[in-house]
């Protein structure tokens, strides 16, 4: 049985220089801190290449990106949070400066009488992934006399082959239930919310089928651009960066049928069946795209190929739009698309589920209607929160009809969401799986989705600003649906 709680951990974070340590990991473990979730006498020892950082500079950045995150008041508990951090400098692929960072892990736990709980962050580029799960084992640090885990951010692979190499050699050294994969996605209140609202509400489950929904939507769109990425993101596409992952992993929750327990095996036994029902994607049913120039709330903006870093011939995705089917028992026959891209009219996560019509309609005689399917819109992002959409009478003379939305916010209900990277470092600490991608589920959807990025394909031009090409709207079109959101 794992820690609880209220043990303390060391966790040493890899890349801890970088982005996502200073602007999402270190605001999370200090609202942790403050919430009681971690126990004071937890420390970080952050690791990166620097060499002319020490404990007090290192201190003194991340003071810095608290400040930056707002965390500004409650000075006694920042100085006290600030003061268990430290700092080691690690050269990637060095054997000797793994042994060094085990001596300096020893000795911190000696110092503070830590019981020897351990959790590696690796938020690194993927290409130092493989060197550092290496350097890890290599000295032993795979294994302690408390607990030791192992945290890796995506991209876990860049398909298949890469994808099953990465485990292979993770379970060289560590096993699977001390594996955290992240996919920051499942860390969402909103995205966890799916498990309640599907298997806590009488209402949904006996509509939840192919016999009264007609077809499910999922997009996640976004304003921004590539922005500094264009070293990572003319490697990935969008295909890689979100679908294969985040999209995906919307699909699972959606479909997947109700868990015998709520339990981390038993979740993703389920969300493993999902992805081993979905056919082979077919190569008509996927659309690529690439931003042009165009217009994002009101100002120019460049096209993809105009961004820093990308190469001027680069047919690399920011767009993609699929049809997937997943042939089982509860979804036969109804199609899922899948829409996400950059440079889109806005930040927007959402899943639709869209109901049959009624099978007989008797106001067709009236003729002054058409029926709407009854709709369910899951806001994932941002204004949190449901929609659901029902057909009522227009008043006065007539038989008019108007499509009404029943409307659900968190907002004007709960205080505030936590923070994805908040929700799953507390998870990482109470050694919950649940809400992190296990080995054949991340193999799973890389053998769906590797055959699409080895096609050779077409990318079609979209204006930034814009809902995506017009071969997006013809995907569904063909098949006499419409997008949701246009
Ligand atoms: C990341 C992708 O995983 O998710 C980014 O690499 C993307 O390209 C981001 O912008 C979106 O996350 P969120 O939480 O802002 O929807």
């Amino acid at each position: 049985m794992g820690p609880t709680s209220i043990d303390p951990h060391l966790i040493v974070v890899f890349g801890a220089t970088g982005d996502l340590f200073h602007r999402k990991l270190l605001p999370a473990l200090f609202r942790l801190l403050e919430r009681g979730v971690i126990d004071g006498r937890f420390r970080v020892l952050g690791v990166a290449r620097r060499g002319d950082l020490d404990d007090a500079s290192f201190r003194g950045l991340c003071e810095r990106s608290l400040d930056q995150a707002g965390l500004t008041s409650r000075e006694a508990a920042r100085a006290a949070f600030v003061a268990a951090l430290d700092y080691a400098q690690v050269q990637d692929g060095v054997a000797a400066s793994y042994q060094a960072l085990a001596e300096r892990i020893a000795a911190i736990e000696d110092q503070h009488a830590l019981p020897h709980h351990r959790i590696f962050y690796l938020s690194l580029p993927p290409q130092a992934f493989p060197s550092t799960i290496e350097g890890l084992g290599a000295v032993g640090l795979n294994r302690s006399e408390g607990t030791t885990r192992l945290v890796i951010e995506k991209p876990f692979g860049r398909d298949l082959a890469s994808a099953k190499a990465l485990n292979q050699l993770l379970h060289r050294w560590f096993d699977e239930t001390q594996v955290y994969r992240i996919d920051h996605y499942l860390g969402k209140e909103t995205v966890q919310n799916l498990f309640v609202f599907r298997f806590a509400n009488a209402l949904f489950e006996p509509v939840w089928n192919r016999d009264r929904i007609d077809n499910v939507q999922i997009t996640v769109s976004e304003e921004l651009g590539v922005e500094s990425r264009a070293g990572y993101y003319e490697q990935a596409g969008a295909l890689r960066d979100m679908v294969q992952n985040h999209l995906t992993q919307l699909l699972c929750l959606t479909a997947m049928e109700p868990p015998a327990q709520f339990e981390a095996d038993a979740i993703r036994n389920e969300k493993v069946k999902v992805l081993r029902s979905i056919a082979p994607i077919a190569d008509d049913d996927v659309v690529f795209g690439q931003y042009r120039p165009g217009t994002i709330e009101g100002a120019p903006v460049c096209g993809y190929l105009g961004e820093k870093g990308v190469a001027p011939t680069s047919t690399t995705e920011t767009f993609v739009a699929l049809r997937v089917s997943v042939s089982n028992w509860r979804w036969q026959g109804v199609p899922f698309y899948l829409r996400t891209g950059k440079r889109m009219p806005k930040r927007l996560s959402q899943i639709t589920v869209s109901f049959r019509c009624p099978p007989v309609s008797m106001f067709q005689p009236f003729n002054t209607c058409v029926l709407s399917s009854n709709q369910l819109v899951i806001t994932v992002q941002p204004d949190e929160g449901f929609d659901l959409s029902f057909e009522v009478k227009a008043p006065g003379e007539g038989m008019a009809m108007r499509s009404q939305r029943m409307q659900y916010r968190y907002h004007e209900n709960f205080a505030s969401l936590p923070d994805g990277y908040e929700t799953l470092l507390a998870d990482i600490v109470q050694g919950d799986q649940t809400l992190f991608v296990r080995a054949d589920e991340v193999e799973k959807s890389w053998e769906l989705f590797t055959p699409v990025l080895e096609r050779p394909r077409a990318v079609h031009g979209y204006a930034a600003g814009s809902w995506g090409p017009a071969a997006a709207e013809q995907l569904v079109a063909r098949h006499d649906q419409r997008w949701a959101q246009r």
